[in-house]
């Protein structure tokens, strides 16, 4: 199954991909992320790509570092720092405390036709290197959030990418005629971990058929650069991202949460008011890492990663594996200010290596011939 549509940033840039040795180190639980108050002025983040010694030990170059990502569509962002949906509301709440200007794009939370009051409480519990929640999709519906915040995102440089979400692919392809044409509305994400009512609560995300129509009918229904964000909670990815990408999406992120539970301390029933909660954080990185990995070497259009990104040698690996930028969510909990420090972390890491772009750091870590087996055994085995 191949699903390549046209040539994009990071084709063009895994066909000139060498193989380099990442450098392996033990990351902080979440729960150990400096706070805005405590953490210290930004420095140059140790780098996880090997390179010669000597290399390190030179003068770092001053070069012009051009940051910019074409996900497609006439949607060219300023930097590949994305904040992830449901971490950040709709950007506006977090105007004092982030230059939110400086962020690649924001991906607002995940919008419904209608209001949305959510799931029961307890709604949310920290778990070994992450977080565990159920918050059920609250907002108060798109006509709401249109009324409310679009003007606003006028206003702004960064991109504001609406996530949307629905229960039937009527529901998706109403929400999204409606933000079409509206100002302030750079992008669609399409958050399709949602149970489908029409297939009996099959979830659209782990299902090739249910993927690809629902992204082929919102593709019908807009010409707003489009992102579908997979789900790691399937045996095989590869299919799904496939369906999507022949579906017309101009844009894969990768990842949502990975289904999970808590246990009450009571030990009497589940902890979460929805039993069921998506994990997020540091602990999934692996999967999430494993995911971009795999789903980069069979589509041509861009994969945007997420999950579990504190640091900038998570970006580092996330873009070493193929993804042309990432999404940083839970993160932003413990720190706000972390993306736009990441921002001027990963330029100061391409001017130290004498890179003009990010660009030359995708791919680095993919097969050398992509969609085909390596020879090396580095490829993914089930
Ligand atoms: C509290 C919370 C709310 C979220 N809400 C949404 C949402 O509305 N739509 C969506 O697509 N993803 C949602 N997510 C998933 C994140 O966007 C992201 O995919 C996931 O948390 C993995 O990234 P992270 O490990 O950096 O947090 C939510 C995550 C959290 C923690």
């Amino acid at each position: 199954m191949k699903a390549k549509r046209r040539v994009t940033t990071a084709k063009d840039v895994r066909v000139a991909a060498r193989r380099t040795p990442t450098v392996r180190k033990v990351k902080p639980l979440l729960g150990s992320a400096p706070s805005p108050s405590a953490s210290p002025a930004p420095t140059r983040a140790r780098s996880v790509v090997a390179r010669p010694i000597a290399a390190h030990d030179q003068p770092a170059p001053s070069v012009a570092v051009d940051l910019s990502v074409d996900l497609g569509r006439g949607l060219v962002l300023t930097n590949p720092i994305l904040v992830a949906s449901g971490t950040f509301g709709y950007g506006i709440e977090y105007g004092d405390v982030v230059e939110v200007d400086r962020l690649g794009a924001i991906c607002c939370k995940g919008t419904t036709l209608k209001p949305r009051i959510g799931n029961v409480p307890p709604r949310v519990t920290e778990t070994p290197g992450g977080m565990l929640n159920s918050i059920g999709l609250q907002n108060p519906g798109v006509d709401a959030v249109v009324d409310k915040y679009a003007k606003t995102w006028t206003g702004w440089r960064t991109s504001v990418i609406v996530n949307v979400a629905g229960e039937s692919v009527g529901d998706y392809v109403e929400v999204v005629r409606r933000l079409d044409g509206v100002p302030g509305v750079a992008g669609i994400e399409l958050n399709i971990s949602c149970p489908n009512v029409g297939k009996g609560g099959l979830q659209f995300a782990i299902d090739a058929d249910a993927a690809g129509s629902v992204t082929a009918a919102v593709r019908r229904a807009t010409d707003l650069p489009l992102l579908v964000k997979l789900s790691p909670n399937v045996a095989d990815v590869r299919p799904i991202a496939g369906a999507i990408a022949d579906a017309g999406a101009d844009v894969l992120t990768a990842v949502n949460t990975l289904s999970g539970i808590a246990v009450a301390p009571s030990r009497q029933k589940p902890l979460l008011g929805n039993i069921y909660g998506g994990l997020s954080g540091p602990a999934i990185k692996p999967v999430a890492l494993r995911i971009v990995y795999e789903v980069a070497q069979i589509v041509d259009i861009p994969v945007v990663a997420i999950g579990g990104v504190t640091e900038l040698a998570d970006v580092l690996d996330y873009l070493a594996v193929g993804a042309v930028a990432v999404q940083v969510g839970t993160a932003i909990f413990a720190d706000p200010t972390l993306p736009v420090r990441l921002v001027d972390e990963l330029a100061e890491e391409c001017r130290g290596r004498g890179l003009t772009s990010h660009r030359d750091l995708i791919g680095t870590a993919l097969p050398r011939k992509p969609g085909a087996p390596s020879a090396k055994g580095v490829e993914y085995r089930p």
